[in-house]
């Protein structure tokens, strides 16, 4: 009996152990799918495409819902929410329970109740899930919002997750030497004011992270990131918009890329988020390396949406004119952007089969079809492999900021140039018309 009752403690304790003890899981890992940006609201027709993939893990890189409220713009009346003489905030947080209903019709959506049961899903937060747009460590609903986001996660009760500040956290998978580490970042937690030049993890994660990358060594290491850490897209756009990037943060993102060479890591690349389109950017003066970031956002936020589908062309005109330095372009991308500003999903196959082992990551359409993508081995990740291509491909290392002012801003100059010439159009139109109308008046009075 004694026995018995040993043998079913064993038994159990076994089954119990390997969840309780850490996230590690020994089956071999070859298919992640990765997304961001996903109104609990709309239809989400996208999870059939990823379902079809079949992903072991699926990855959640922020704005999984949204949660706050956004107001409509308005110049006039009592709360102007635009202009500058603007007085109210365009978005505002939800109380509690919003959020929560918010979540529970996240998490109820068809599509995504059958991924869940097929693969484990993982995930990290961007501002809208956090709590409110563009929000970092000032903003006071975090601690509660970090429950209601593990909660949804599926987060065990027990877990150090649930007791830090931040909703920072890694998983190992696959056996002894084809392990797959992904590192998932809190971006918002901790982070100092845009534009502050200050932190965007904060001292503890910094550590944290440090260890992590210190840490035993694995195949490949996925670092996720709501905001995207290698296009600084804000160097080509402003002044007439700035997004959210860890470009924003040029002594942060230096810091991240010294941490990850010094730690002689190979195999690392990014992935992220959060800007409405979908593109893979690469930098290749960091590391002994390229490192990659594969952009996927969002589920069903796309930046073409802004405009009803015959104006499409126009978002991809613009996309195709703003200048990019780290963008990966080849003939393979669905546009000449290789943008793509449709709902979309992030699709990593690792071929451990194939030598050297083969890595392919693409972005996919609501169809499961590729729209961008790269396919190279995972030995070009390797610091000691770094030169084999050389003078073969364009290198990735001029930052944005660094372009001749004609070319960083041409998509400004385009813009205001247009609206010059619209404003000419308008006054020459007025012009016109105040003469004809003398004219007809002058006409009516000698009738
Ligand atoms: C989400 O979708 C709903 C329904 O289509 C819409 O009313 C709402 O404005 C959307 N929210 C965002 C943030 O796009
Ligand atoms: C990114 O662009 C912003 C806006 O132009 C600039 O302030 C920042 O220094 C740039 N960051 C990097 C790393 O080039
Ligand atoms: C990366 O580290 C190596 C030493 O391991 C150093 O020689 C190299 O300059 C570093 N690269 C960058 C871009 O800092
Ligand atoms: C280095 O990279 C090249 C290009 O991908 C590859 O063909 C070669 O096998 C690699 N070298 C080693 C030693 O893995």
């Amino acid at each position: 009996m004694i026995k018995l009752v040993a043998a079913v403690l064993a038994a159990v304790l076994q089954f119990l152990l390997p969840t309780a003890a850490s996230s590690d899981d020994h089956r071999l890992l070859s298919r992640i799918a990765f997304g961001s940006c996903a109104n609990q609201s709309a239809p989400q027709p996208i999870w059939d495409a990823i379902n079809k993939f079949d992903p072991q893990v699926f990855i959640w890189l922020g704005d999984n819902i949204y949660g706050d409220i956004r107001r409509p713009f308005s110049f006039i009346g009592k709360e102007r929410t635009i202009g500058p003489w603007k007085n109210a905030p365009r978005f505002v947080p939800s109380p509690h329970s919003e959020m929560l209903s918010r979540y529970n019709m996240a998490k109820n959506v068809p599509g995504y109740s059958r991924l869940r049961a097929n693969a484990k899903v993982i995930g990290t937060w961007d501002d809208h899930d956090y709590g409110l747009n563009d929000a970092g460590k000032e903003f006071s609903g975090k601690t509660t919002n970090q429950r209601l986001l593990l909660d949804f996660l599926d987060e065990p009760q027990d877990s150090p997750r649930r007791k830090q500040a931040g909703v920072y956290t890694s998983y190992t998978f696959g056996p002894p030497g084809k392990q797959v580490k992904i590192i998932l970042l809190d971006t918002r937690y901790h982070r100092d004011p845009l534009s502050s030049d200050g932190s965007v993890l904060g001292a503890s994660q910094w550590s944290w992270l440090e260890k992590e990358l210190r840490g035993p060594p694995s195949a490949l290491t996925i670092i996720g990131s709501s905001v995207q850490v290698i296009s600084n897209l804000s160097g080509t756009t402003g002044p007439l918009f700035y997004m959210e990037s860890w470009g924003r943060f040029p002594k942060e993102r230096d810091h991240l890329f010294k941490l990850i060479n010094d730690s002689k890591r190979d195999g690392v690349f990014f992935i992220s988020g959060d800007v409405h389109f979908g593109e893979i950017t690469r930098y290749d003066c960091a590391t002994g390396y390229p490192l990659y970031d594969i952009t996927s956002s969002g589920l069903t936020q796309a930046v073409e949406k802004v405009l009803p589908s015959p104006l499409h062309f126009i978002v991809r005109f613009l996309a195709w004119f703003t200048p990019s330095t780290m963008r990966v372009m080849n003939q393979h991308c669905r546009y000449r952007s290789c943008t793509y500003g449709q709902p979309n999903f992030g699709a990593i196959e690792i071929d451990w089969d194939a030598s050297p082992v083969n890595l392919k990551m693409q972005v996919r359409d609501i169809n499961g079809l590729p729209v961008t993508g790269v396919d190279i081995s995972l030995s070009e990740l390797q610091a000691w492999n770094s030169t084999s291509k050389a003078g073969q491909e364009q290198k990735h290392c001029t930052l944005e900021v660094k372009l001749p002012w004609i070319v960083r801003y041409r998509l400004a100059i385009l813009v205001y140039s247009v609206l010059v010439l619209l404003l000419l159009a308008l006054v020459g139109l007025i012009f016109a018309v105040a003469i004809l109308c003398r004219v007809c008046l002058k006409k009516c009075k000698t009738d």
